[in-house]
């Protein structure tokens, strides 16, 4: 049993309650004024833990056994559960997961003190198979799930990076939130590379062909892309392996190949070759249709997305007026509200973005959009505060926003701000510097565009 008033010690075993999930989804036990914190431990379990590592007041630990399960536990849909990190709370029952969301929001905004209650988190109805992109890694070092297991090449895998162990790659069968059919994509793929004998990149010794393996997939138009990476160009044995690859999977409607020398670990790619279709995917969020390309950011969960957008419409109450969308990626926000505004202007960094929201906007039939190509701070000074939008709708990439953005957005001065953040922490952080700028917050809404995982979508709806 653990005693409150000493530290928990490397390698001590307790048996404890769980009482909560922290932000990266790892349950959370109290003992005394300490944490300890594990993957897999549900909220409302009672569980064995050894302590692994600690640091400050909280400590890392792994469960050993559990002891009495959680009553909102579930079963869980993935085979890899165990080592992938991608959702760490899938055993956990949606409605809880939830519940769980909400309050590490609250526990981010509540402290601010700002009086606005934050709202239940919008769910979705079947919280599987809804990512419309996933990016898989080719590896030189299997990770064996199965330490019994034989047959499989110890050298080869296409998956998943196995948290804490970035050189060990999840040869993943099965992924229970990437869209329906990339299952067979993914296994197509590996068997032809093996037998063609194609060789992964290795990330240590920085060799090998193979990089990432890139799938998306429009939902509404059931079209998809394959982006395939490699460190050299290669061409004639990546050719040989997309012919292969269209001919056993006609689904795919466009395949890409894209070369990323430097051992960066990105998929953004130095140069693109198109080798079938158009380069591009289609995917209708509301009344509008999107194309997508290789490179550009686009909402990963297309229903989600819809449910966010029409959100952020209601928040905005554009009503004719100027509205900026700034990181607005391919355009589609500022294009969903394009038939409420006066005039939209979209900033954005990314090239491919740009020219996929200019395209977005002609196919479309969208004459009041524009698209500023370049770093939206450098942007807006250039412009010198022209403009004076009745709106801004910020969603800045995880970093969040620079600090010099607060006093940018305060020289634009738009009666409403609407902050769309997916780094609840950073958006938090922000609020009292808009609350300095001028901006009082009315609403926060949350969204669950990530099913399993502790990241939410959050709206602050911010006005002068
Ligand atoms: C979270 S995404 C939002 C995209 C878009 N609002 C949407 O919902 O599809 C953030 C976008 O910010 C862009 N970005 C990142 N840093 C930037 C910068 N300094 N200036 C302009 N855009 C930037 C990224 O390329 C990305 O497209």
């Amino acid at each position: 049993m653990s005693d409150p008033t000493s530290r928990p010690r490397r390698g001590q075993k307790l048996e404890v309650p769980i009482v909560e999930l922290d932000e990266r989804g790892r349950g959370v036990a109290r003992v005394g004024r300490w944490s300890l914190v594990a993957r897999g431990a549900l909220p409302g379990s009672r569980v064995r833990l050894e302590v692994l590592r600690g640091r400050g007041a909280r400590h890392e630990a792994r469960v050993l056994e559990v002891l009495e399960p959680s009553p909102d536990g579930g079963p869980a849909h993935c085979p890899h559960l165990r080592h992938c990190g991608g959702c760490a709370f899938q055993e956990l029952a949606y409605p809880a997961q939830l519940r769980a969301l909400r309050g590490a929001v609250e526990a981010l905004v509540d402290p601010l003190g700002l009086g606005v209650p934050v709202e239940e988190v919008a769910g979705m109805q079947r919280p599987f198979a809804y990512r419309n992109k996933m990016e898989y890694t080719f590896g030189t070092r299997r990770f064996r799930e199965d330490p019994s297991e034989r047959g499989a090449p110890a050298d080869f895998a296409l998956g998943l990076h196995v948290p804490g162990r970035h050189e060990k790659v999840i040869d993943v069968q099965h992924c229970a939130i990437h869209f329906e059919g990339a299952d067979e994509l993914l296994a197509g793929m590996r068997d032809l590379c093996l037998e063609r004998g194609l060789s992964a990149w290795d990330n240590r010794r920085h060799t090998g062909l193979l990089r990432y393996l890139v799938l998306r997939h429009g939902f509404r138009t059931g079209e998809t892309l394959v982006n395939l990476v490699t460190s050299a160009e290669a061409e004639e044995e990546v050719d040989a392996l997309a012919a292969a690859f269209l001919e056993r999977h006609p689904q795919v409607t466009t395949f890409v190949h894209s070369v990323q020398s430097r051992p960066a670990a990105t998929s953004q790619a130095e140069h693109q070759r198109v080798l079938h279709g158009s380069g591009r995917i289609h995917e209708r969020v509301g009344q509008l249709l999107y194309g997508i390309s290789a490179g550009s950011f686009f909402q990963t969960n297309t229903l989600q997305a819809e449910r966010l957008f029409a959100a952020i419409a209601e928040e905005a109450r554009v009503a004719g007026g100027t509205l900026y969308d700034l990181y607005c990626g391919a355009g589609t926000i500022g294009l969903a509200l394009a038939a409420e505004a006066g005039l939209v202007r979209g900033f954005e960094v990314v090239p491919s973005a740009v020219r996929d929201a200019r395209a977005n906007a002609r196919e479309n039939g969208i004459e009041n959009a524009e698209f500023i190509e370049g770093d939206v701070l450098a942007s807006l000074a250039r412009e010198g505060g022209a403009g004076s939008p009745d709106v801004v709708i910020v969603d800045p990439p995880r970093a969040g926003l620079e600090a010099r953005m607060i006093p940018a957005l305060a020289r634009l001065g738009a009666p409403r701000l609407i902050y769309v953040s997916c780094n609840v922490a950073a958006a938090a952080g922000d609020l009292p510097y808009l609350r300095a700028a001028g901006y009082r917050l009315e609403r926060v809404r949350p969204f669950d565009l990530f099913p399993h995982t502790p990241h939410v979508e959050v709206i602050f709806t911010l006005v002068k």
